[in-house]
């Protein structure tokens, strides 16, 4: 049998687990899926025990992220995102970052063209990085627009090495809307508990605006109900969730894992 596992500290709520075991089920493969809570501290014992182990594969959650760059040889895109989210073991221990990949999948998913779109972001942290190097590289023209206006400034600035990219003023939020084709929060506003906050309200959003929330947790936000109060298009973060993880199953087994069974899975527990 082999394992995999997610690391993190707090990870008990992860539900890679449950997304990861019911692929592996459904396509009968001996290896299970588990979550470890493992602190920074730790981190380097744990992956090269993982690997001495022969775990397949990693996944590394809250604040394991960004520490992965010390211990594991990070991808060109994990490098510049700058956080590790898939660590492989098959050619030494390479560590991979999935998520940019996760919300353009989630994007094309739902017939969502990138290239030549303006895309509003909302936040600077870990997942607006890979979103803003994945989306430029895809040829979008992306704005970045953060709480921190240091924090947008500073992404902006590493992303148009690669693109077009800019910072914009989160207190201008209406006019930047007016001006985008996709909406990304890529905040953790919205999230349980605070389930009834947004900083986006329904008369700021346009028809022909595309509202995607990678907040999943709950899967209908306060930012998806505004959206389609205004009459726009809205996608949730779970299929961002199932193609991330769909992309590490994938470099760790080589095989295309059942999105639908990954996707039934989340939503089940979410539900
Ligand atoms: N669907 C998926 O697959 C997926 C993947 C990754 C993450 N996520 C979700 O994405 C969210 C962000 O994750 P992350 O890892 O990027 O977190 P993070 O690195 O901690 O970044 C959080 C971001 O949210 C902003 N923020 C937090 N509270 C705010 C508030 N009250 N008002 C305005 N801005 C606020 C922060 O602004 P400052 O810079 O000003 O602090 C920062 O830009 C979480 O809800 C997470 O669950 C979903």
């Amino acid at each position: 049998m082999k394992l995999f596992g997610v690391l993190g500290d707090p990870v008990s709520h992860s539900l890679s687990p449950i997304m990861h075991n019911a692929a592996f089920k459904a396509l009968g493969m001996d290896c299970e899926y588990h979550a470890f809570r493992v602190s920074p501290e730790s981190l380097h014992d744990a992956i090269h025990g993982a690997h001495a182990l022969g775990f397949g594969g990693l996944n590394l959650t809250i604040p394991l992220k960004e520490k992965a760059l010390e211990i594991v040889e990070p991808t060109d895109m994990a490098k510049q995102i700058g956080a590790v989210n898939t660590v492989d073991f098959k050619v030494g221990i390479v560590g991979y970052n999935t998520d940019g990949l996760g919300a353009k999948m989630a994007l094309k998913d739902n017939g969502v063209e990138i290239k030549g779109k303006n895309v509003l972001l909302l936040g600077a942290g870990g997942a607006a990085r890979a979103i803003a190097f994945q989306l430029v590289s895809d040829g979008a023209s992306v704005t970045i627009a953060n709480r921190t206006p240091g924090r947008a400034i500073s992404l902006a600035k590493e992303v148009s090495r690669m693109g077009k990219a800019s910072a914009g003023d989160i207190r201008n939020l209406k006019n930047l809307i007016q001006n985008s084709d996709i909406l990304i929060n890529s905040t953790s506003i919205g999230m349980f508990p605070k389930v009834s906050e947004s900083i986006v309200t329904s008369d700021m959003i346009h028809r022909n605006l595309v509202v995607f929330d990678i907040v999943y947790n709950p899967q209908n936000t306060q930012l998806l109900r505004e959206a389609k109060k205004a009459g726009a298009k809205t996608i949730d973060g779970v299929m961002m969730l199932v193609y991330q993880g769909a992309e590490a199953f994938k470099i760790w087994t080589g095989q295309n894992p059942p999105l639908d069974v990954m996707e039934k899975a989340v939503r089940e527990k979410l539900a």
